[in-house]
């Protein structure tokens, strides 16, 4: 009979596996099979010693070759006490026969309230809460704002990442509730797709339901996942889809409330992704002159930290996904920053500006969202002496 011990261990590798289920769901029996075994396989050599190496370095350093290596090193010293305890009973059995083990009442209520415990918040966080959107609503004041634009409703969604996790039934809501705020203009700061360019097509469907009242009003800058999937392929989709690519560029919005290459009014500027591409703050917004509000979008926050130079009103981000899980007092295991747990969502103070940082439409990596709901934002600007950001129901 198999121990207690194993029994535990037997249902949370099962566990593990649970969680990467809606993944899998719609793929080829072979194709699932493979990927869990794949997945299986990273979370018991990398999990334990990607979510140190994260903690304590930051996530970009889990991508080199190097943190690999000690993500391993690190798993296989956490795992060495857990693999005597499982070994345990085996060890403690000598020469001297003994009776076999027992499974007794009190260890299946054990292992029977784990699985039930491990279900309930597997299926919350894997089919719930990844999909139960919020809308965050703000007024946003900033100084020189033409009185043309007061008024003026900007939607912001981040991180689609349209592909095995989020498909379009599950997107579609978010741009529903975006079309329902009635923006004027709608900025999407990248990692619009996960996994394969593929979903690119996809993502441009969804861009082309947006209905901003602005002509041309879908802004779009880059992020990293954009790149590893294929940027040619997110430029070609995301213009036919309509939208404004910005790669180091800005726009502007006239107080006709027109989008221009030239002019005066409120600028929308768009920085390259800070991981894979060449984010150019001081070029894009040289040509701005100092009396003129600006708004500039960047995939990646820790820009804000990297890049100084002419003044930013809001940087508006996404990236970090809030690192879509956060446990109490703890905070979040994995965050994609070099700077801790600083830009993980919300609105940051950085060293020179302000930056929003949103918590993404969809998710990547673990198909689960667990105190990190995902998140579709608008602003209603004002014109005000200094740059706030205040809550207000508008919809
Ligand atoms: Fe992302």
């Amino acid at each position: 009979m198999p121990s207690t011990r194993r029994i535990v261990y037997i249902l949370a590798t099962l566990g593990l596996m649970f969680i990467f289920l809606p993944e899998v769901l719609g793929q080829s029996a072979r194709q699932a099979g493979m990927l869990l075994l794949l997945k299986a396989a990273g979370m018991a050599l990398n999990g334990p010693g990607l979510v140190c190496v994260s903690g304590l370095g930051g996530y970009a350093k889990t991508g080199s070759i190097f943190g690999r290596i000690l993500c391993y090193l690190l798993t296989l010293l956490l795992f060495e006490p857990v693999l005597r305890w499982i070994e345990h009973p085996l060890r403690a059995q000598p020469l001297a026969p003994q009776a076999p083990a027992q499974v007794t009442r009190r260890s299946l209520l054990v292992a029977g309230s784990g699985l039930v415990s491990a279900t309930l918040m597997g299926s919350y966080a894997g089919l719930y809460e990844i999909h139960h959107l919020q809308l965050e609503q703000f007024v946003l004041t900033l100084p020189h704002l033409p009185p043309q634009l007061e008024g003026l409703r900007i939607v912001l969604m981040s991180d689609w990442h349209c592909g095995p996790i989020n498909r379009p039934q599950h997107l579609r809501p978010a741009i529903e509730l975006a079309n329902r705020c009635q923006p004027d203009l709608v900025l999407l700061p990248g990692d619009f797709v996960s996994k394969s360019g593929a979903y690119f097509s996809e993502a441009g469907e969804l861009a082309a339901l947006l209905r901003p009242k602005i002509e041309g009003g879908v802004v779009v800058s880059w992020g990293n996942h954009d790149y590893w999937e294929g940027i040619e392929l997110a430029k070609k989709w995301m213009s036919r889809a309509g939208c404004q690519l910005l790669t180091n560029q800005s726009l502007v919005l006239t107080p006709n409330r027109e989008l221009a290459p030239t002019g005066r009014g409120l600028w929308i500027c768009g920085l390259d992704d800070l991981w894979e591409g060449k984010p150019k703050l001081a070029e894009t917004l040289a040509r701005i002159g100092p009396d003129q509000p600006r708004l500039v979008l960047s995939h990646n926050p820790d820009v804000a930290e990297e890049q100084h130079g002419p003044r930013v009103d809001l940087m508006v981000s996404g990236h970090t996904h809030g690192g879509q899980v956060r446990i109490p007092t703890l905070g979040t295991p994995i965050l994609p920053s070099r700077y801790g747990q600083k830009y993980a969502s919300g609105l940051v103070q950085g060293p020179d500006y302000k930056v929003y940082v949103a918590r993404g439409v969809g998710s990547s990596g673990l198909p689960l969202r667990f105190g990190v709901p995902p998140e579709v934002t608008v602003f209603e600007l004002r014109r005000g002496s200094q740059v706030t950001l205040g809550p207000i129901r508008l919809v």
